[in-house]
């Protein structure tokens, strides 16, 4: 079984609609067959504790045999625009700050900073990914719990970590998968600058965005 996680309500919608599954509320599992494999999807809410804990509930509910991360992003690098997709190579918190301790920014104890994408997964969704002709780069997604509108915050978190994209899940959806020994992937497609027009354009684009990385789900579930 491949588990399937969305943020927000429109991630989980672009997700029911292109598989025709019922929409249940947050934290609410849904199992289904998708182009012959058998998923499991959950909407965790926003932010990196309701995704870990959505994460952790998984694994001990059905055991899935993958955990894919769905759903929109700011981007990071200035070639990525609204559309393109990111598909992780690894995730990184970037809000994580134990400098004090003399740990490097993003290092999270016991885990490290990169918590590096299951190689099958990611070269799985590029060929899906150039086979649909979609504009997609495969890099680091920085995830923390903030909503990032600020070009000063922006160049921050993406000279530190040299990150493609910044949302508030995948990587607390990395750790949770890693130290339970399940591969991920995270798929996200950007929906604004994270810049000063990054909350309009997120309104924008934000259902446009979602059913894109829903789009890629699909091609690598086919194939
Ligand atoms: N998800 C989509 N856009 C985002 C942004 N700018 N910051 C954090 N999460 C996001």
């Amino acid at each position: 079984m491949i588990g399937i996680i969305a943020a927000t309500v429109q991630e989980r919608e672009a997700l029911c609609k292109a598989f025709g599954a019922e929409a249940k509320g947050p934290m609410e599992y849904v199992r289904g067959r998708m182009e012959g494999k058998d998923v499991v999807l959950v909407q965790a809410g926003i932010g990196k504790v309701n995704a870990a804990l959505c994460a952790q509930k998984m694994i001990d509910l059905y055991q899935p045999e993958a955990i894919i991360n769905v759903g929109v992003a700011g981007a990071l690098d200035p070639d990525l625009h609204v559309g393109d997709l990111v598909i992780s190579r690894d995730a990184v918190q970037h809000d994580f700050d134990t400098m004090y301790f003399g740990d490097s920014p993003g290092y999270v104890s016991g885990v490290g900073l990169s918590m590096p994408a299951d190689q099958a997964l990611m070269e799985k969704a590029e060929k899906a990914a150039s086979a649909l002709g979609l504009s997609y780069r495969i890099g680091r997604v920085a995830s923390g719990d903030q909503f990032i509108a600020s070009p000063e915050k922006k160049e921050w978190i993406a000279t530190t970590f040299q990150a493609s994209c910044t949302e508030m899940e995948g990587a607390a959806i990395a750790q949770v998968a890693l130290l339970n020994q399940v591969p991920f992937l995270i798929i996200r497609a950007i929906s604004d600058g994270a810049d000063d027009g990054a909350p309009v354009s997120y309104y924008e684009f934000v259902e446009m965005a979602a059913e894109r990385a829903v789009k890629l789900i699909d091609a690598m579930l086919k194939s």
